[in-house]
């Protein structure tokens, strides 16, 4: 059994991921005294920094990531108390030489590697690491999103890293799984008896599932054009969270069991094809508009040449199996979209029978839950309630939302970034929120059909204004049933 890292190796220690997340929530594990004592922190990258330099980079990515009121000398000192850095690139032999014996150096436990490179890196690593004598028992690697950019890919990075590293000891970052929203669903389905009974095909009509990004590229073109939404966002992140609806209850909250039933699911969908690919998905690509009332420019602009990448994409899902049956599960995520949303609603089915007439028959509304992740999380049921006073045409009706604020709620909370979590995790050997091989290459073949049913269809991304919702299709999407798209 694994236990705590006596040393977290993180390979990418200088990249943009390394500085906006990781570094920062490695100091705040610091400052919340969770990180084992003694542990040791060597950052790697192609970058020929010394020790010191490595220190100034966590020192400003710090100074700029944290809040100053958060920030403590103490805790800073205490991480950079950790740290050592050695230059190393995967596809130079000696320096994984030099960087294995480094390792074998500063353990003196178990060995925690995070891959935070480019994923052509993973396998290379590993096996060089594997070579030199430090990736034997005790040892655990981390890799970060996207394993491959569908399944022939994301198979060659698995085996290549299995060579050095059996499956138990693989963390697949989903970093969707490491936030606090994520795991309260988890809370919300299996620490309340209330909605496992309705949480059925009989009972629950929709599923609707939203990731909205207002941001574009972001200067990550060159990775995006060969992704778009469907590899970047829902092979992943919608995925999981559609897992984590969908899923069974597990019978404990731990690797095996939680991930032996999310790909049940994931090997329950059906399969979205050339022969439906045209009534079940719509794909967009973002043109000129405005967010906030501030001028965007479109996709092509911002990439700088044509493309037929989609930067939206709406699918209706299903999960078939006895619990979901016939339940359509709707997932949308798009970029420059007009808020930054994550959002999970379920809607229910209507009243068997509606006792009133008139007015209030008209007022409504089918009962919903939302489970709100981001910006802020919040959990809202939606539920009718008389309005209040009288009516010359007898009773009416109206929405009322039950709203639990978790921020409100518990006020000493802090927004943490995923990585926190994720990272406790795997330093402490607990692989339950990260996503294991047979998930990742499920997913990679359910998506790859969708992929390759736009080809042979001809299906082409259709142009939505930046800040809109996505192109008019989406909506139709969901409208055919009956449905519409929670407002
Ligand atoms: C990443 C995608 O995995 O998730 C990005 O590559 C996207 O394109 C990001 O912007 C969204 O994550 P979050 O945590 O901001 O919702």
């Amino acid at each position: 059994p694994a236990t705590h890292a006596s040393l977290l190796t993180i390979f990418g220690a200088t990249g943009d991921l390394a500085q906006r997340m990781l570094l920062p929530s490695l100091y705040s594990l610091q400052a919340e005294r969770l990180l084992p004592e003694g542990m040791r922190i060597l950052g790697t990258a192609r970058s020929e920094l010394d020790r010191e330099g490595f220190a100034q980079l966590v020192a400003d990515s710090i100074q700029q990531r944290i809040p100053a009121h958060e920030r403590s000398e103490e805790a800073l000192r205490g991480l950079l108390e950790r740290l050592d850095y050695l230059p190393a690139s995967a596809d130079d032999d000696a320096s994984m030489a030099a960087l294995a014996a480094r390792v074998q150096a500063l353990r003196a436990g178990d060995v925690l590697y995070h891959m935070s490179t480019a994923p052509k890196f993973y396998g290379p690593a590993c096996q060089a690491l594997a070579a030199h004598g430090a990736a034997g028992p005790g040892t655990r690697v981390m890799l970060e999103k996207p394993i491959g950019k569908d399944l022939a890919s994301a198979i060659a990075i698995n085996d290549a890293v299995a060579r050095a590293f059996d499956e138990e000891r693989v963390y697949r970052v989903d970093h969707y799984l490491g936030k606090e929203g994520v795991q309260n669903l988890i809370a919300l389905r299996f620490g309340n008896a209330l909605f496992e009974p309705l949480w059925n095909a009989r009972h629950v009509e929709q599923v609707q599932i939203t990731v909205a990004e207002t941001v574009g590229v972001e200067g990550r073109g060159d990775y995006y054009d060969d992704a778009g939404a469907l590899r970047d966002m829902l092979q992943n992140h919608l995925l999981q969270l559609l897992c984590l609806v969908a899923m069974e209850p597990p019978a404990r909250f731990d690797p095996t069991a939680v991930r032996n039933e999310k790909i049940k699911v994931l090997r329950s969908l059906r399969a979205i094809d050339a022969s439906n690919v045209a009534t079940e998905s719509v794909a967009g690509q973002y043109t000129a508009g405005a967010i906030d009332g501030a001028a965007v420019p479109g996709y092509v602009e911002e990439l700088g040449r044509p493309s037929r990448t989609e930067t939206f994409v709406a699918l209706r899902a299903h999960v078939d199996n006895w619990r979901w049956s016939g339940v359509p599960f709707y997932l949308r995520t798009g970029k420059r979209l007009p808020a930054r949303s994550t959002e999970i609603y379920l809607q229910f089915r209507k009243v068997p029978y509606s006792i009133f007439g008139g007015a209030a028959a008209a007022d409504m509304r089918p009962n919903g839950l939302l489970i709100k992740l981001q910006p802020e999380e919040r959990i809202e049921l939606d539920l009718m309630s008389k309005t209040p006073g009288l009516d010359r045409h007898g009773l009416r009706l109206s929405q009322v939302a039950l709203d639990l604020d978790f921020h409100q709620e518990f006020s000493s909370a802090r927004r943490r970034i995923a990585y926190e979590r994720l990272y406790l995790d795997a330093i402490e050997g607990n692989g339950t929120l990260f996503v294991r091989r047979d998930e990742t290459e499920a997913a990679w073949q359910w998506v790859d059909a969708i992929a390759a049913g736009w080809r042979d269809a001809g299906m082409l991304p259709r142009p939505y204004p930046a800040g809109t919702w996505g192109p008019g299709a989406a909506i139709s999407l969901v409208d055919r049933l009956g449905h519409g798209w929670r407002e």
